[in-house]
């Protein structure tokens, strides 16, 4: 590539812009007084040497690069509970600014590993001064416990790269199922607490 700068420019802008875009969503959520099924946003673009990494290992050839690997500009977005995730991709999918050309749900078929997230793929509109680019952005929405998991996990495989120690595999898988638990509690705990709320509020009312 001669010009990495200049191809990682639009990049590097949806990323500031969907920033911007999408914490906004919680702001709004925050200013009517409800629930924000975003916790917080988090975004940046592939390094370039795991740029190269992966177009290797996909075989993906340098004039593909922008096609055959649809996560060079990334975003996740954290939610408490399991059941906000399909609200935020409810609200993905509501919105005119960008188009969704893919969805891949690994809460429902979680992958081999333990992990799971919902990975939303956009195709984004970046002005610049060529004129409109449409790039790829790849949104991962997750709870906090995937997150937290999902985070552990892909450090341990940097560090020992992708080749763990026999019988920590097994403990990961292990260690997301208690991730899985920790949120299916939560949420459980969170719809005993509304009802009861709701409860709360109808005797009131009788009064
Ligand atoms: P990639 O070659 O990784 O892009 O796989 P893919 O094209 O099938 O896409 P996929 O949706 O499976 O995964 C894309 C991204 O999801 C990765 O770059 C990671 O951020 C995340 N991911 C997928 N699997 C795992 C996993 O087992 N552990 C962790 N920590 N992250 C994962
Ligand atoms: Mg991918």
């Amino acid at each position: 590539m001669e010009n990495w700068e200049q191809f990682l420019a639009p990049y590097e802008q949806a990323i500031e812009e969907l920033k911007v875009k999408l914490k906004g969503m919680r702001k709004l959520f925050e200013i009517d007084q409800q629930h924000s099924p975003i916790e917080f946003v988090t975004g940046r673009v592939k390094p370039i040497s795991s740029i190269l990494d992966k177009a290797r290992r996909k075989g993906v050839p340098f004039h593909q690069l922008e096609e055959g690997i649809q996560d060079i500009a990334g975003l996740r977005m954290m939610c408490q509970f399991v059941d906000d995730i399909e609200k935020v991709v409810h609200y993905l999918r509501a919105r005119n600014d960008f188009e969704i050309v893919e969805e891949r749900d690994y809460i429902a078929q979680k992958k081999e590993s333990g992990y799971r997230s919902y990975h939303v793929v956009i195709r984004y509109p970046v002005e610049t001064h060529n004129g409109l680019k449409r790039i790829l952005v790849e949104i991962q929405i997750r709870t906090l416990a995937m997150n937290f998991w999902a985070t552990v996990e892909h450090s341990l495989n940097y560090k020992y790269k992708g080749q763990l120690p026999p019988g920590i595999e097994m403990r990961i898988q292990r260690a997301a199922e208690a991730a899985f638990q920790l949120d299916e509690e939560m949420s459980k705990i969170r719809g005993e607490i509304q009802e009861a709320h709701q409860m709360f509020l109808r005797k009131r009312e009788k009064k």
